[in-house]
């Protein structure tokens, strides 16, 4: 007989309610959704009266162990997954990354092969960081093997990463033709030369690093993807948007999807003058106050989603004195993706559903799982996690998964689920992570 759980009385979150319901799992599948499930015979009963009972969230945009500046992120698949699923995150989507003469299908294998102890369930977009006929012909024999989003940059040119607003319109045909979907890194890279050119390029000063990266490198390059999308009819999603000027962009123009992340909605460019400012050196650069005001007040409405970039390093990887063009890229976020939005939603009365919204269903549209993933509902992977309102803490540094050593949300309040459940599987249990066995590659179908 399959393994049955039945989650008593909890409150049920969607986007489009909260309501008190019994959760049946039988297997890897929710079975039903009701009030009054009477528990059978072997049925584990969990009670979560006066608990939040939300869908795993799905991390769209992850980078565990990527090569930046001569090091790699400090978390790779395993502890990056044990983070992930510590903070009631159950799913992640990942990239692939391209080598020099290579071609998209190795790199996919590459990836999958690091990849395959991920506790999560993850899936993989992949990068095209050149765009020769050869790459492109790749494109749609990948979509039919269930891989439907292409990531291309505007700028790091010099990583050897970035593609022309040219080659990016040309590779956004093939994806709209092959039915998939754009993610653009949007910014400007000639707004980015321009900028740089007056600041001292061996200075330590991690400000610096927010001096280079203007506001209107990310308005532009929106702008310019906004007319590709026009053009080519390809769905555009527009990763990590930072700025009020580049939301404006997006807005004006009404045919890109959009996400942000953690960073942009509760950090500032104030950062940068702390003692560990180089720790949250990230592109785009951290904003102002007025930039992270208007991201919150469009998170659910014109913003879809919310994913973390999480890619974060050791101390060591960022030592002081370092030149701010040498600092490696990156914040970590993974493990408090759920938990610090949402104490502040709970502390500050907002309405959770706009979370279910844009941490589940969202992505599980958009990156085509949506007929397993992102809802509490019959028939759907029985990926959840409980929350208890009254567990919100802020001494919770010590107790992290990830292999950082550094959190950029270190001093702010957060609520750990208690219970999370991956397919299934006991993944989370009194807020300490349990899952040992490896999630599964998810093949996307195509955007709804
Ligand atoms: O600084 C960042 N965001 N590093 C990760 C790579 C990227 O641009 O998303
Ligand atoms: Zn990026
Ligand atoms: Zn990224």
């Amino acid at each position: 007989m399959e393994r049955a759980i039945l989650l008593k009385n909890g409150d049920v979150v969607s986007a489009a309610k909260v309501s008190r319901a019994d959760v049946l799992i039988e297997g890897e599948r929710i079975a039903e959704v009701r009030k009054g499930i009477a528990p059978g015979k072997n049925v584990q009963v969990f009670d979560c009266s006066g608990k939040l009972v939300f869908p795993g969230a799905i991390d769209a945009h992850t980078h565990m162990g990527i090569p930046v500046k001569g090091t790699r992120s400090a978390d790779r698949f395993h502890s990056g997954s044990r983070a992930a699923l510590h903070g009631g995150v159950t799913t992640i989507l990942d990239f692939t990354h391209l080598l020099p003469e290579e071609s998209l299908s190795p790199s996919l294998q590459r990836r999958r092969e690091e990849a395959r102890d991920c506790l999560c369930d993850y899936g993989l977009h992949v990068n095209v960081t050149r765009a020769t006929n050869d790459i492109l012909q790749e494109i749609p024999e990948l979509t039919q093997q269930g891989i439907t989003s292409f990531k291309v940059f505007t700028t790091y040119r010099e990583a050897g990463m970035m593609l022309g607003y040219r080659d990016i319109e040309r590779v956004a045909e093939v994806v709209a033709d092959a039915g998939g979907l754009l993610m653009v890194h949007a910014e400007d890279e000639e707004v980015l030369q321009t900028a740089k050119r007056s600041l001292d390029p061996n200075s330590p000063d991690p400000l610096l690093h927010a001096r280079s990266r203007p506001v209107e490198a990310e308005a532009k390059a929106v702008r310019r993807l906004s007319q590709i999308a026009e053009r080519t009819g390809c769905p555009v999603y527009i990763v990590h948007m930072s700025s009020r000027r580049g939301l404006h962009e997006a807005v004006q123009a009404g045919n890109l999807l959009l996400e942000t992340c953690p960073q942009y909605l509760y950090l500032t460019e104030a950062a940068y003058r702390e003692e560990m400012g180089r720790m949250v050196v990230a592109s785009p650069p951290l904003r102002e106050r007025a930039d992270c005001r208007a991201l919150r007040e469009n998170l659910g409405t014109t913003i879809s989603v919310l994913a973390t970039d999480h890619c974060p390093f050791l101390t060591a990887d960022k030592p002081p004195g370092q030149p701010y063009t040498d600092i490696p890229n990156g914040i970590g976020g993974v493990e408090t993706l759920v938990p610090v939005p949402l104490a502040r939603y709970l502390q500050r009365d907002l309405d959770v559903r706009v979370l279910a919204a844009v941490l589940a269903e969202n992505p599980a549209r958009i990156f085509g799982l949506h007929r397993h993933k992102g809802r509490v509902e019959e028939g759907y992977d029985a990926d959840l996690a409980v929350y208890d309102p009254s567990s919100i803490r802020s001494d919770w540094f010590e107790d992290r998964e990830s292999a950082a050593d550094w959190d950029a949300y270190a001093s702010m309040p957060a609520l750990f689920p208690e219970y999370v459940w991956r397919r299934g599987e006991l993944a989370v249990h009194d807020g300490h992570v349990v899952m040992g066995g490896p999630g599964h590659f998810l093949r996307a179908e195509k955007p709804s």
